[in-house]
């Protein structure tokens, strides 16, 4: 069921959506693995993340900026030695499936939606741009997305204002005309904090954050976008 906070809807230039967690599905290369990894699966899945993102915000504000692909699979390693994990084929499988993500099912109908009502999308992401050319090719939506703008322009990870930014620049649309969408709500409310018009895709059902900056919308999956971006009946 699709849950939103404001039925209201807005008038926008461009609909900006994150990658991982958002459009792909960054628990599925764990998954895919689950023959090997058994009950350790949903923990792996969650340790690789937390220390993915940990790494992206140390490393913007210590200056020490690697791209996401390092930090990936730094991340992984940490993940692999902790949980006692730690064989090369297993590691290699893992970032093999994470370079070839699923997408959410809805993903490919929102994106069609949006672009056949004349809004164009774009991702802002903190992968890089062959990380994420490869997922958008492997998930099928090469011919869904606008634009794909990687943090690797500017060497900070988000929530780094100039990644917002640089969506703006890119676009040549001011942040209060651009909706952005995240899983992530701690991307959620740096993008709203911005000045940008945010929809909080809470997939997984969490309380709010205590964050500054204000979501317009929160939405259990993107089913609900089409329609209160452009008015598309759902
Ligand atoms: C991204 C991560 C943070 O795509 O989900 O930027």
């Amino acid at each position: 069921m699709t849950k939103q906070s404001s039925t209201a809807s807005v008038n926008v230039d461009a609909c900006v959506f994150d990658a991982y967690g958002t459009l792909l599905d960054f628990a599925s290369a764990a998954e895919r693995c689950r023959d090997v990894l058994g009950g350790k699966t949903d923990a792996l899945t969650a340790l690789w993340r937390d220390k993915q993102l940990q790494y992206t915000w140390l490393r913007t504000l210590q200056g020490a900026h690697v791209d996401f692909w390092q930090v990936t699979q730094d991340s992984l390693d940490v993940s692999l030695d902790t949980l006692g994990l730690a064989e090369p084929a297993l590691r290699t499988r893992l970032l093999d499936l994470y370079r070839n993500l699923d997408c959410f099912p809805e993903v490919p109908r929102v994106l069609r939606d949006l672009r056949a009502a004349g809004l164009p999308t774009a991702i802002l992401s903190n992968g890089t741009p062959d990380m994420l050319a490869e997922s958008i090719a492997h998930a099928g939506l090469s011919n869904a997305i606008d634009h794909v703008f990687s943090v690797e322009e500017i060497g900070y990870f988000k929530t780094h204002p100039a990644v917002y930014q640089l969506a703006v620049d890119r676009l040549a649309t001011p942040a209060n005309k651009i909706a952005f969408v995240s899983s992530n709500a701690w991307d959620a409310h740096a993008a709203a904090a911005f000045g940008m018009i945010v929809f909080w895709c809470n997939r997984a059902g969490q309380v709010p954050d205590r964050l500054p900056g204000t979501v317009y919308s929160e939405i259990s999956d993107l089913s609900a976008l089409p329609g209160l971006l452009c008015n598309v009946e759902m």
